[in-house]
């Protein structure tokens, strides 16, 4: 076993940080307390850091670079009416992003429509949801007529359909929303060139259309990219950081359109997603190989991750997830981790370039544009769900004491 249970682990690490200098102990103690009340310590680290602020925009120095964040406490709900007054959202689209977006826009009182096509799964949903044909639910072409500020939230596969017929109806004077770079960017592959007289802003927040909902019910809010791409108005960035208040954002990143869709589709095909699996693929069948249990190899792999040291690290970094662990796994793991970022930097430098080089996209467009698409999708879907490790770790989850009734 490579690291200990998370209890043992954490009052063990206590007893070792007693002696640890003052910083250390206090920040260590004051986590594991937090950690042991079942509170999660997510805002704490942006707001003990230093910043300077200027009208609304802080600078925060993040390890030595000093970024401009944007925060939701300049937006209070009475500037962001006041600010929209005039106008009219329509939310193209009801993914995960339309719902949790527009939900929120729709609580926080500004004037939201939303458009889908009416014998698509999204009218449905949206009608659910309390949407009300003819008043604030209508067809896409009807919504993007209403509107003063387009947000286009299809699919990104969907988007690039759709253009020839949205993109007579941006008109002058009308705004264009994005939540991703992916359209105007790769515009060559996805032919989402953009009226050259309109602002087109982006706000990307970093997580499912679920999260955004949650946590603005909660009272807290998402992390988002916020980013402009055309400002004919001079306004762009202000409308585009009150809009990503708006939805439901709490704390606003300035970057680029580049930059978030080059880093977006970057990450959920290394940390996030692809690379994660490709090595819980890859530990596991050595693990089975060399004679292991499916439970053992499971857990040594997924289980003690995902339940016990990532929600470490998420907490207070990757020193005090090894402060939890014993000496012996910390040795091995602080050699290890070099070599495998050497042999994994070349991979991910492949991954970057098939990115920037619109490959990523070009894959992306053509496979979610095909008719059998969603069975496509399902049957990829169903060989994960029946991969042994997967199967197993049904199983260790049906242990769970939640999971026994
Ligand atoms: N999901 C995330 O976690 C996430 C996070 C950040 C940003 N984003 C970005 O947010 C945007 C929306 O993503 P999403 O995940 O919320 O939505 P999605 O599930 O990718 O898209 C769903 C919407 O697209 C519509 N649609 C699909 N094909 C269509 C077509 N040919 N004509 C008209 N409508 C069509 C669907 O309508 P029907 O029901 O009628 O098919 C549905 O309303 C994307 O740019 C995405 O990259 C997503």
């Amino acid at each position: 076993m490579a690291a200990r249970g998370a209890s043992r682990a954490l009052r063990n690490s206590v007893k070792q940080l007693t002696a640890a200098p003052v910083v250390q102990r206090r920040t260590f103690v004051a986590a594991v307390g937090a950690a042991r009340a079942g509170i999660t310590a997510a805002p704490k680290a942006a707001v003990s850091t230093p910043f300077q602020q200027t009208r609304g925009v802080k600078t925060i120095d993040f390890a030595g670079t000093k970024e401009t964040v944007f925060e939701r406490e300049d937006w209070p709900r009475e500037r962001l009416l006041e600010y929209f007054k005039d106008d009219t959202l329509a939310l193209i689209g009801y993914g995960s992003q339309g719902h949790g977006q527009g939900l929120n826009l729709r609580d926080n009182g500004l004037n939201v429509i939303i458009g889908v096509r009416k014998n698509g799964a999204s009218w449905k949903e949206a009608e659910q949801d309390g949407w009300i044909p003819g008043k604030n639910l209508f067809e896409i072409d009807e919504a993007i007529s209403k509107s003063t500020i387009v947000m286009n939230l299809l699919s990104d596969a969907a988007q690039s359909e759709t253009w020839p017929a949205i993109k007579p109806q941006l008109t002058k004077g009308k705004t264009l929303y994005f939540s991703h770079g992916f359209s105007p960017v790769f515009k060559d592959l996805t032919k989402v060139d953009v009226p050259t007289d309109i602002d087109v802003i982006l706000v990307a927040p970093k997580g499912s259309g679920r999260t955004v909902r949650t946590l603005f019910r909660e009272g807290r809010g998402i992390n988002s990219s916020v980013a402009v791409y055309q400002d004919v108005t001079g306004k762009a960035e202000e409308k585009a950081v009150a809009l990503g208040v708006a939805v439901g954002s709490g704390y606003l990143y300035k970057t680029t359109f580049e930059k978030e869709v080059y880093s977006d589709l970057y990450g959920e095909r290394g940390c996030l997603m692809g690379g994660i699996h490709g090595m819980f693929l890859a530990q596991y069948e050595v693990l089975r190989e060399r004679g292991h249990s499916p439970s053992e190899a499971f857990n040594e792999t997924v289980e003690e991750a995902t339940q016990s040291l990532y929600p470490l690290i998420g907490q207070n970094g990757m020193d005090y997830m090894y402060a939890a662990c014993s000496t012996t796994a910390r040795r091995g793991a602080i050699d290890w981790s070099k070599r495998f970022k050497d042999t994994l930097k070349p991979v991910f430098n492949d991954l970057y370039d098939a990115v920037r080089d619109g490959t990523e996209t070009k894959r992306s467009l053509e496979y979610n544009s095909r008719p059998d698409y969603r069975e496509a999708y399902q049957k990829e879907m169903d060989e994960i769900a029946g991969l042994e490790i997967w199967r197993a770790g049904k199983a260790v989850r049906s242990l769970r004491p939640e999971n026994q009734k």
